[in-house]
């Protein structure tokens, strides 16, 4: 019997082996080519269902679904007006949508429930950062970044710095798990409460809790932003700034090496390191667009 259910990008476990690799290859052939060759998402629909905040991933799905022929459209909240009781569920709102659009993006403050997305979407759905869980296409984007700005990932030595449980983190280490680099380094303030941090399956990395970082021998420093936690595991003002790049400290980097940072910016790059060549984060955030394009196509032909 055939399969005709729709395939999801949840998490970067969902990638079979080798399909990350095709994807960012797609990706440069599309950036290379224009995107005015790609019309498989003609007369299709894309609804970007996004319950959270976000500029990047929703625009830039956005803008990938429209480069590819498709129609985004935008939902911004579940049914809920005042004097109803409660609002309409996440399920019945993306089994709706899912009979709508072609494909759904979606960004929740909640983790999204395999079955319930299973049970629900009747097409692909690709998770664009779900609570504190995952975020699949920004680890793409990551992955591409990195072997693009440094080269073949098994040579080279990372560094996460700052925050290890967000989405963008998780996710990051995730695909590094499957794609492991010579060396990575996870390198969190002293006192700060990481809740949930587990190191994935698969994946080698030295955890380093410090005072201040030390980017001796690294290839990329991702930046992975230093929000102030809270209660025990608040940071103060100066905890927080021995973990920003400033100028000084980007000339301090490895010969060659590279700062990327998923977006947004906050206070963990300074103004005046925005312009340092090894910083290259609105390269890495300019690449997400076809690697984006790549994604939508790969789940519309699947
Ligand atoms: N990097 C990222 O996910 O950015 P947004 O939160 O703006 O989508």
């Amino acid at each position: 019997m055939i399969d005709h259910r729709p395939r999801h990008l949840l998490a970067v476990s969902d990638l079979a082996p080798g399909e990350a690799e095709a994807i960012l290859r797609r990706a440069d052939d599309l950036a290379v080519a224009g995107p005015e060759v790609a019309t498989i998402g003609r007369g299709r629909v894309a609804a970007l269902l996004f319950l959270s905040s976000s500029l990047r991933t929703r625009v830039g799905h956005g803008a990938a679904a429209a480069r590819l022929g498709l129609a985004p459209i935008s939902i911004d909240e579940l049914r809920w007006e005042q004097g109803m009781t409660a609002q309409e569920s996440f399920e019945d709102t993306l089994r709706v949508v899912s009979g709508l659009a072609d494909l759904i993006v979606t960004r929740t403050p909640f983790e999204l429930d395999r079955e319930v997305v299973g049970r629900a979407s009747r097409v692909p759905l690709v998770n664009g950062g779900d609570g504190w869980n995952e975020h699949p296409t920004q680890a793409l984007i990551d992955l591409h970044a990195i072997t693009r700005t440094v080269g073949p990932i098994g040579d080279r030595s990372i560094g996460i710095v700052g925050d290890l449980s967000m989405h963008s983190t998780r996710s990051i280490l995730r695909i590094l798990a499957a794609h492991p680099p010579a060396l990575v380094r996870l390198i969190a303030p002293t006192g700060r409460d990481d809740p949930g941090f587990v190191l994935p399956t698969g994946l080698e990395a030295r955890v380093e809790r410090t005072a201040t970082w030390d980017t001796t021998g690294l290839d990329v420093v991702y930046l992975a932003g230093l929000p102030e936690g809270s209660g025990e595991g608040r940071l103060d003002d100066e905890q927080r700034a021995a973990f920003a790049l400033s100028a000084r400290r980007a000339d301090a980097l490895d010969p060659g090496a590279v700062v990327l940072c998923p977006l947004p910016r906050i206070d963990e790059i300074s103004e005046d390191a925005m312009t340092h060549p090894a910083v290259r984060v609105f390269e890495q955030s300019d690449a997400g667009l076809f690697v984006r394009m790549a994604v939508i196509e790969a789940l519309l032909t699947s």
